[in-house]
C-alpha cells in the first residue's frame, strides 16, 4: 500500500519528544506512539480493574484494531463508522457534544482519545458526558495536542503554540483538567510524542473521584 502511494517509509523525518526534535524514520515513531498507548492503556485497565477499553473519537479504529475484543469506539463521522465495521471493529455513532451519546459506555470501561478532544474548541462538553457515565469510567487516557501557553518557551514552542491558534485547535484541556474538584489526574506527560512535530501530543491519565 505505501509503496502504492509513493510513500517511502523508510525516509527520515523530524519527530518532536519534548522540546527537541529528533530524526529518525517516520514508522519508528509510529510505533513508538502505537506501543506507548498500548502499555498505558494495558497498565490503566490492570491498575482500576478495566475490562472494556472505549475510544471516543475513534476515527475507523486504528487503536482499537490492535484491541481485540475488549475494544470498542464512538466516531461522529459515518464515513469512519463504516470503513470500523468492514474491518471488524465495533464502532458506534457517537458525538462528543450530544449528552447521549456517553450511554454507549459500557461498565468497567477504560475510555480513551487520540487526536480527537484536539478539534474541539473546547473539551467542556467531553466532562460533562463523561460525568454522565462515571460509574462505568474506571479511568480516562487522553494521548492529545495541548496549548501549552505558559510552558513552551523554544522557538519550536512557540510555533507548537501558534499552530494551535492558528488551527483553533482545542486550548483548554490541560486547564480543564486541573481545576475539577471531581478528577484525580493520575499522570500528566507534557508533549511527550509529535509526529507532527508542530502538534505534539501530552499524555493524560485521570480517574473520577468516588
Ligand atoms: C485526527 S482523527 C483521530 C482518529 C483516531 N482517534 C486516531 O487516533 O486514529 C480525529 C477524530 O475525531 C473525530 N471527531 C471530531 N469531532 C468529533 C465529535 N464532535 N464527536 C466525535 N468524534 C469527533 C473525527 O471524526 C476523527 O475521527
Amino acid at each position: 500500500m505505501l509503496q502504492n502511494a509513493n510513500v517511502d517509509a523508510s525516509a527520515l523525518r523530524l519527530v518532536a519528544f519534548g522540546q527537541r526534535l529528533f530524526r529518525g524514520r517516520f514508522m519508528d515513531g509510529m510505533q513508538w506512539y502505537d506501543s506507548l498507548l498500548d502499555q498505558v492503556l494495558l497498565k490503566t485497565a490492570a491498575a482500576t480493574g478495566g475490562q472494556w477499553f472505549c475510544e471516543l473519537g475513534c476515527g475507523f479504529g486504528r487503536h482499537l484494531a490492535r484491541l481485540g475484543d475488549a475494544g470498542y469506539g464512538g466516531e461522529y463521522t459515518s464515513t469512519g463508522i463504516q470503513l470500523g465495521r468492514q474491518l471488524g471493529i465495533d464502532v458506534q455513532a457517537f458525538d462528543f457534544y450530544d449528552q447521549n451519546s456517553y450511554a454507549m459506555i459500557r461498565p468497567r470501561s477504560v475510555v480513551f482519545t487520540c487526536a480527537a478532544i484536539e478539534q474541539l474548541p473546547s473539551a467542556d462538553a467531553v466532562f460533562e458526558g463523561l460525568r454522565s457515565q462515571k460509574q462505568n469510567v474506571v479511568a480516562v487516557v487522553h494521548l492529545e495536542q495541548t496549548y501549552l501557553k505558559h510552558r513552551r518557551f523554544t522557538r519550536l514552542g512557540h510555533l507548537q503554540n501558534t499552530y494551535i491558534e492558528r488551527a483553533d485547535y482545542n486550548r483548554d484541556l490541560n486547564v480543564l483538567l486541573q481545576n475539577q474538584p471531581d478528577i484525580e489526574l493520575l499522570t500528566v506527560d507534557y508533549d511527550i510524542i509529535g509526529l507532527n512535530p508542530l502538534n505534539p501530543h501530552s499524555l493524560f491519565v485521570w480517574k473520577f473521584r468516588m
